[in-house]
């Protein structure tokens, strides 16, 4: 049952001789979730190549991929999927028999403070892909989105049928990419699918979000800003069930189906702050700090990912368990992301932090 043979099975064009192998494109692969995606397949599918094309936005780390650099099955393009003619350009080399889209804008506080860019990559980008892969008739296109196009989910848990109430400019970003994908598979006939994945943790990621930035702090005896009464919740998934659900779904799953990827792991923003106070040995009483609120915050996201279950994909990593060992990977990784916190991301973290001020 589904689609691996007719995955790998057509490869056409130039470079097939010097490729060698079935070609999957993978966009925004220097990113947190596309990295771990991109060492998975090189890992477990010794048939595919994967040609990488990300912009390297500030979200973009060749560190990420060290380890597979010189890779024979493995190629970086540094390209803009805004920029239809290097998109373009890549296929007339040699023919991509699956497109995974990861690139995007992915923070939505950034997204708060300037939109514009989200709606570049997240839409216009989303756009320039899919067609070509009308025009290449690739065999399949694969959109990675977000629990947040359902918006806030007062009771219950988000099914891929509901109705999309976005809330964010980021969250507006990704159903428009959403709705382009769905709506090209109807018009054209294109080969799509969509996961929409739940909050994601692990390695590498940006210290921006709420875990890596909190551990990050933390490490550094700085406190953490809390946004609000910090009950939000959230669902939390490993970055390896992540990117393994969404090789089971590019490999099973139905065209023009969506296929929710969720943790099953349901926190509060202040449970998981006072786990990471205690994996880093600091307390609550000095290194909390309950700052302004996000403006429309979403209160709730909970996925119901039955339909993945039924697939056959389930998340493998226990929470507690992954929670501990990514904050012991950030402790032993600083050269990793003391950089990157030094570097573009402190003059980020002071106008967002700023404007929030103390509570
Ligand atoms: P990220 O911000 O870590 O990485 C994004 C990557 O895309 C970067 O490498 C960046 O350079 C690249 N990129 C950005 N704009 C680009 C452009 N115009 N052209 C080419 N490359 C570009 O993001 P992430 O957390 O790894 O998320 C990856 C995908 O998963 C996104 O589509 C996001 O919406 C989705 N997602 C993320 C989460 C999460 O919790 N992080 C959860 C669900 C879904
Ligand atoms: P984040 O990691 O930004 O992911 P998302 O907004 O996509 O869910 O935030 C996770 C939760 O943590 C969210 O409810 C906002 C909250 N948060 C804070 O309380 N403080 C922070 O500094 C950040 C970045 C997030």
């Amino acid at each position: 049952m589904g689609f691996q043979n007719d995955l790998v099975g057509t490869v056409r064009g130039r470079k097939q001789a010097e490729l060698g192998t079935p070609v999957w494109l993978v966009t925004g692969g220097a990113g947190f979730i596309g990295s771990h995606f991109v060492k998975l397949v090189l890992r477990e599918r010794p048939e595919i190549t994967v040609l990488n094309l990300d912009a390297l936005t500030y979200a973009g780390n060749l560190e990420n991929l060290a380890e597979i650099e010189g890779h024979p099955r493995y190629r970086f393009v540094h390209a803009n999927i805004c920029d239809a003619s290097a998109v373009n350009g890549v296929f007339e080399e040699c023919a991509i028999s699956a497109i995974v889209n990861f690139a995007a804008e992915s923070h939505v506080d950034r997204s708060i403070l300037d939109p514009e860019e989200f709606l570049r990559t997240d839409i216009l980008g989303t756009h320039v892909l899919l067609e070509a892969a009308r025009r290449q008739q690739t065999n399949r296109f694969l959109q990675v989105s977000t629990d947040e196009v359902y918006g806030h989910v007062a009771h219950g848990a988000s099914r891929e049928d509901d109705p999309i109430a976005p809330r964010s400019p980021y969250a507006a970003s990704k159903a428009g990419g959403d709705l382009q994908v769905l709506a090209h598979g109807t018009t054209y006939g294109t080969s799509v699918m969509i996961t929409r994945g739940s909050n994601t943790y692990g390695p590498n990621q940006y210290p921006e979000k709420l875990i890596p930035l909190f551990v990050t702090n933390l490490i550094d005896d700085e406190p953490v800003p809390v946004y609000g009464d910090g009950l939000q919740i959230r669902d939390w998934l490993h970055v390896e069930d992540h990117a393994r659900g969404i090789l089971h779904v590019l490999e099973h799953g139905e065209l023009m189906n969506v296929y929710n990827i969720g943790g099953g792991n349901a926190r509060t923003n202040m449970e998981i702050t006072k786990r990471l106070l205690d994996l880093c040995g600091r307390s609550k009483g000095t290194h909390i700090r309950h700052v302004l609120d996000r403006p429309g915050h979403d209160r709730r996201y909970a996925l119901d990912a039955s339909k993945a279950h039924s697939l056959g994909w389930r998340p493998r990593r226990d929470f507690e368990q992954g929670l501990e060992e990514t904050a012991a990977w950030y402790r032993e990784h600083e050269s990793w992301w003391r950089p990157i916190k030094s570097g573009g991301c402190a003059d980020y973290y002071r106008t967002q932090y700023a404007e929030r001020g103390a509570r």
